[in-house]
């Protein structure tokens, strides 16, 4: 019995069309030198495509800022090489039957944790802080903003002339437009500071707008957002549903389609009195569809995985969880993360009944790009 049966229903939004509705969750590889894709990345992500998901995101890019990104082998979305190379990735993985969305990332102040010992990148972020008073970048000027919204438009431009349908920026797990969100790293006056989340949204709301009128009504905007950032686990910038309304109402004006709702595990609460997570709550008070990710097929979380090493481990109960979720209503996409790196035919398995094939997953999968 396929325990995800529920899912494998198509979905469409403006231009954005898809088989079902797995995701392949965005995740840094490290795998191109210069910001180039090699051809083993192509082949990795049209593995995952074979593998049976309707749509892949794809890992962090950086953007055309030399501070978007704190390591050289992060691919770059802006330049004819990474730009043809990526062009050629989208081909691969729709002639295997998926889709793809760049996802553009810029790290704001934050130095990579996976590499301590490279020198620090000259990087830059909305008031020189990553943390509460933990120092982190140099402090953008308004013209840095200005400029920072210009890259990404170019970006999203670019994403749409090369073929993609929807683009999304990270916006989530303490990286630059987080930082703008959280009070802890945005002590700015004017334009983007300000007390409330509503007021910290706007340099978010900024960029939409921007890239909106860049890319036509047709293409598809995803934005992913969480609570939670690296290095700061348990923080809830909204700690109310009407604090996270006023957070996304400005983000939705401005044009944002899809929210991709990082979580670490799918299943907890967001907030009291209701069992509704994360995604749930974002597609409640917007009316947007939304992705859930977080632990889907998985007995441990991500940073369980960091902290306590070894493997983790298929856990199938939740996937029965995840449809009565789905078929609730409570979102609309569903993102798998380390599942798919450990294992390109998790899906197809799990289709199929073959549980007890599931690779469990180890950081030792990040060694080789399989
Ligand atoms: C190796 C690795 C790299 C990641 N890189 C990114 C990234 O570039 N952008 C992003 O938004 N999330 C990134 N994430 C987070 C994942 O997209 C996902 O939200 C997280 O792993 C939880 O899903 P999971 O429990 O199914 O693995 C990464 C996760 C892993 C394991």
């Amino acid at each position: 019995m396929n325990l995800l049966h529920a899912l494998e229903q198509p979905f469409r939004y403006k231009s954005l069309h898809l088989k079902n509705r797995f995701v392949m969750s965005p995740m840094t590889r490290y795998s191109a030198p210069m910001g180039i894709p090699t051809d083993d990345v192509a082949a990795y992500y049209r593995r995952r495509a074979e593998g049976g998901v309707g749509l892949i995101i794809t890992e962090g890019l950086g953007i055309d800022r030399t501070a978007s990104r704190a390591i050289s082998t992060v691919p770059n979305f802006y330049g004819e090489e990474p730009l043809g190379a990526w062009k050629r990735i989208l081909d691969g993985v729709q002639l295997a039957g998926a889709t793809m969305a760049p996802q553009f990332w810029h790290v704001g102040g934050v130095p990579d944790f996976n590499f301590p010992d490279e020198p620090p990148a000259a990087l830059e972020s909305p008031s020189g802080l990553i943390g509460p008073n933990v120092a982190g970048g140099r402090l953008m000027t308004e013209e840095d903003v200005a400029d920072v919204i210009s890259s990404y438009c170019r970006a999203a431009a670019d994403a749409r002339r090369l073929g993609f349908n929807a683009a999304e920026i990270h916006a989530a797990h303490g990286y630059l437009v987080d930082q703008f969100f959280w009070s802890e790293t945005n002590r700015r006056n004017g334009r983007y500071g300000g007390a409330t989340l509503r007021e910290r949204a706007r340099f978010g709301a900024d960029i939409y707008r921007a890239m909106r009128s860049a890319v036509g009504d047709d293409f598809v905007l995803m934005m992913r957002i969480s609570q939670w950032k690296t290095g700061f686990y348990n923080v809830r910038m909204a700690s109310t549903p009407s604090e996270l309304e006023g957070w996304l109402e400005p983000l939705v004006d401005a044009g944002v389609d899809i929210f991709d709702c990082s979580q670490r595990r799918f299943w907890e609460p967001e907030f009291e009195g209701s069992d509704l997570n994360f995604a749930g709550w974002v597609k409640k008070l917007t009316g947007q569809p939304t992705i859930t990710v977080g632990s889907v097929g998985l007995d441990r979380d991500l940073f369980a995985d960091v902290e306590q090493g070894g493997e983790s481990h298929p856990h199938l109960a939740s996937l029965r969880e995840l449809s009565r979720r789905y078929e609730r209503g409570d979102f609309d996409l569903v993102a798998m993360g380390r599942v798919l790196l450990a294992d390109p035919e998790w899906l197809n398995k799990v289709r199929t009944d073959r549980c007890d094939e599931l690779i469990p997953y180890s950081s030792k999968v990040l060694e080789t790009l399989f």
